[in-house]
């Protein structure tokens, strides 16, 4: 090309002028650097990185990025060497510390010897291609780790149903047995019973974290603020921070509009972080500094709890939210907190996310959308006091012999008087010929479910429509509640189910 333009109409200088008029008006940036990178010329639109026409004579390298000089000026030399250009990608450092992604590439310019004289190097921005395609990625990862819980929570919530028929009959008797005279007497008898409950509650626990993982339906939400929360969930956690010399800093945007969140889920979370924190913290001697931020953001409200610890080793930061990922020593630690904590904030139509902070220690970042306050409501009214249970007639409904056990052996402790069903066939069968005070049904049953034998009995007979109890293992919660009936979750206390029989049978 310059040797037409040499031997063209008008001559070099003639074409010198067309190519700058080219170079100056092209998007990409174009930069004439001698053997040693020294800059000869550059056009206009390096303007961002100081004024083009001073820029002669200064080196090409000072604004790269400190962690690709080295990188880039391997390649430049290379190129100078061998008198191949190539094509490479690296980042500017401006001076007010912002970065600039930057795709190049390298033409050697040889004088008639073949050896290179000069380089000249063509490059682009491609810094919001770039922001794009990261937030791409970070958009199908949460999709991808959405499908995998989905598809993992229905294995768990089956699981979990299973559990809960069991545990139902290990602490229901051992409840039974704690009212036992006999029992009472037996101070060893007594506190072996009392650890097999107490053991079996932590049962409950592990399952009911499982559930919430595993959770399909909708959280209960109500206008919250997070400042409120945040203050709460500290409180709890109030002496297990001093207990660990953890020394808490809040910077709470006063008037931080509200979020439409469940309480108690958000509460979870934020417990789940708060105790990462205090364990990432653990033995370290360093002073031990948790830093928990709110502000607004667009119409989100942004939570970030910062730590003092040693942050997420880089190999595990892709894997902190899967369910059952851990670092922590078994028994310390399953691994759901985090994968919880995102299925939580993703069904409020949130973001949660971690990284490092530069110097140590790891960041959590929680994103909710903002929702607007309407008017206040009426406030629901207090029931009345419960009725005295005395020889009154309850049908249990349930396939799970262990759960019909407990349940019979409960209600004659109550003084009641328990029929069974199996299965809803027997159950339509005692319904239509008998009269119940109140009905204790499951949801899973073989034949029809729960819900619609209700919705079958409250049809033939009105009056047990208010006399209706259901219990669930794990499924149909949501469905039921829309009963307005009581449902109590499996494994339910002695306590939980007399209670609710006072209810139905005022
Ligand atoms: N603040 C933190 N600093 C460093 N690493 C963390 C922090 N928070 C979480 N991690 C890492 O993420 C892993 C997963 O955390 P997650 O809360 O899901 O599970 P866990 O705490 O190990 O167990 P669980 O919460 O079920 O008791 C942790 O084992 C730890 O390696
Ligand atoms: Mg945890």
């Amino acid at each position: 090309m310059s040797n037409e333009a040499k031997s063209g109409n008008g001559g070099q200088g003639e074409a010198d002028k067309y190519f700058r008029l080219i170079a100056e008006n092209l998007t990409d940036m174009i930069a004439l650097v001698d053997i040693t990178g020294r800059r000869l010329y550059c056009t206009p639109n390096y303007s961002f990185l100081g004024d083009p026409e001073k820029m002669t004579g200064t080196d090409s390298f000072i604004d790269i990025h400190p962690e690709d000089k080295e990188r880039i000026k391997g390649i430049f030399f290379e190129t100078v060497r061998s008198g191949i250009g190539q094509s490479t990608q690296y980042r500017l450092l401006l001076k007010d510390g912002s970065v600039r992604h930057i795709q190049s590439q390298g033409i050697a310019v040889k004088a008639p010897d073949g050896k290179v004289e000069k380089v000249i190097i063509v490059s682009r921005d491609i810094t919001e291609a770039k922001d794009a395609a990261e937030k791409q990625k970070a958009l199908e990862m949460q999709l991808f780790q959405a499908d995998k819980l989905n598809s993992l929570g229905k294995t768990i919530s089956g699981v979990a149903h299973e559990l809960n028929n069991p545990l139902t009959g290990i602490m229901g008797f051992c409840q039974l047995l704690l009212r036992d005279e006999a029992i009472q007497e037996n101070s060893r008898h007594r506190e072996d019973i009392d650890t097999i409950f107490r053991e079996a509650e932590r049962c409950q626990k592990i399952v009911r974290n499982l559930t919430t993982f595993a959770r399909k339906h909708k959280p209960e939400k109500t206008f919250i603020g997070l400042n409120g929360l945040l203050e709460d969930s500290l409180r709890l956690q109030q002496h297990q921070l001093d207990l660990h010399n953890i020394t808490v800093t809040k910077e709470l945007e006063p008037d931080l509009p509200k979020t439409m969140a469940d309480f108690h889920q958000l509460q979870q979370v934020l417990m789940n972080l708060i105790g990462n924190a205090q364990d990432a913290m653990g033995q370290q001697t360093a002073k031990k500094l948790l830093a928990i931020k709110t502000r607004k953001i667009g119409g989100f409200i942004r939570v970030e709890l910062a730590d003092s610890g040693p942050g997420i080793p880089a190999d595990c930061l892709g894997n902190i939210f899967e369910p059952f990922f851990t670092t922590k020593e078994p028994g310390k630690g399953t691994g759901l907190g985090l994968s919880i904590s995102f299925g939580i904030i993703a069904g409020h139509g949130g973001r949660i996310w971690a990284e490092n902070i530069p110097g140590g220690g790891a960041r959590f970042s929680i994103e909710l959308p903002i929702a607007e306050e309407p008017a206040p409501g009426d406030k629901k009214t207090a029931g009345a006091e419960p009725a005295a249970l005395k020889g009154q007639r309850v049908l249990i409904i349930d396939d799970e012999q262990c759960v019909m056990d407990v349940t019979v052996r409960i209600l004659r402790t109550l003084n009641l008087s328990p029929d069974t069903a199996r299965d809803s066939e027997t159950a339509r069968k005692k319904i239509a010929s008998g009269n119940y005070d109140a009905v204790v049904c499951d949801y899973r049953l073989p034949g029809q479910n729960g819900l619609d034998l209700f919705k079958w009995a409250k049809n033939l007979k009105p009056e047990l429509e208010k006399r209706w109890i259901f219990i669930s293992g794990s499924s149909g919660g949501e469905e039921l509640s829309t009963t307005g009936r009581p449902v109590l979750a499996k494994p339910f206390s002695f306590e939980a189910l007399q209670e609710a029989l006072g209810e139905v049978l005022k």
